[in-house]
């Protein structure tokens, strides 16, 4: 059941992108009209300041858009916040969550993740919900229970219409060229689904559950093989069209 269903590859840009970047939606949109083959659903998550134009040259095309955080509320007094309906209203589809440099860079726990992934869901957004285990936990053997402990936390209770989607990222692989074995990716991966599908049914066992960290073009094809890898989040690897593209074509 889990492996037929349709990928999902999502870019995160991050902090990087200025307009000429945009210039990469072109590359990839051509390469992704010439060929026929391509499995995939494909979102980019670009920096706020690219957002709305970006779903402006993605409008008719293979490509979504997201944004890669919101607030919990819709609106009011929180200087320098996005709330999910301006997310929306800038053309997103999606959006990323409690992406584990937010959770260290901005101190989000589990409860504010789970806050804004069900701000998100209110405003039509499918919420990618990011969970991960540093290495600390990992070499200490708590690395299932840490992910259990954010998913049972950041996951609501209020169910997504357009599906949930959950993106595993070790802490210890992001932007370091690291990656987890494919043993270990298809055990955390396995585990991922026995919690959504105990919690959650039927949305569980149709959730698509993504691998990020240091994910490209050599590794693609291993890692989207994988039984319950379900797409990708990548980062460093989606700046570029070439790369995004090998990727995208691995799913
Ligand atoms: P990376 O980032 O592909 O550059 O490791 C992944 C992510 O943080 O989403």
């Amino acid at each position: 059941m889990s492996n037929s269903i349709r990928p999902l590859v999502a870019g995160n840009w991050k902090m990087n992108g200025l307009a000429a970047a945009l210039g990469e939606i072109d590359a990839l949109k051509s390469k992704l009209t010439a060929s026929a083959g391509v499995n995939a659903e494909v979102v980019i998550c670009p920096p706020a300041t690219l957002l709305e134009r970006m779903s402006t040259a993605t409008a008719g095309s293979p490509i979504a858009t997201g944004g890669q955080d919101c607030h919990t509320a819709s609106s009011g007094a929180h200087t320098g916040d996005i709330s999910a309906q301006m997310l929306v209203d800038a053309g997103a589809q999606f959006v990323i969550v409690g992406h584990s440099e937010r959770r260290a860079d901005h101190d989000e726990d589990n409860g504010t993740v789970r806050a804004k992934a069900e701000a998100a869901i209110e405003a039509g957004l499918i919420p990618i919900i990011c969970v991960g285990e540093t290495e600390t936990d990992r070499e200490a053997g708590n690395a299932n229970a840490v992910v259990g402990e954010q998913l049972a936390g950041s996951v609501g209770d209020k169910l997504s219409p357009h599906g949930l989607v959950i993106a595993y990222e070790p802490v210890w692989a992001i932007g370091t060229g690291k990656t987890a074995t494919p043993d270990d990716i298809a055990d955390m991966h396995a585990h991922i689904r026995s919690l959504l599908v105990e919690r959650l049914g039927a949305e569980g066992e149709g959730a698509r559950i993504l691998y990020g960290g240091s994910v490209k073009p050599g590794n693609a094809a291993e890692i989207l093989a994988t039984a319950n890898v379900n797409g990708a989040l990548v980062g460093g690897a989606s700046l570029k069209a070439d790369d995004f593209f090998a990727v995208i074509a691995a799913a």
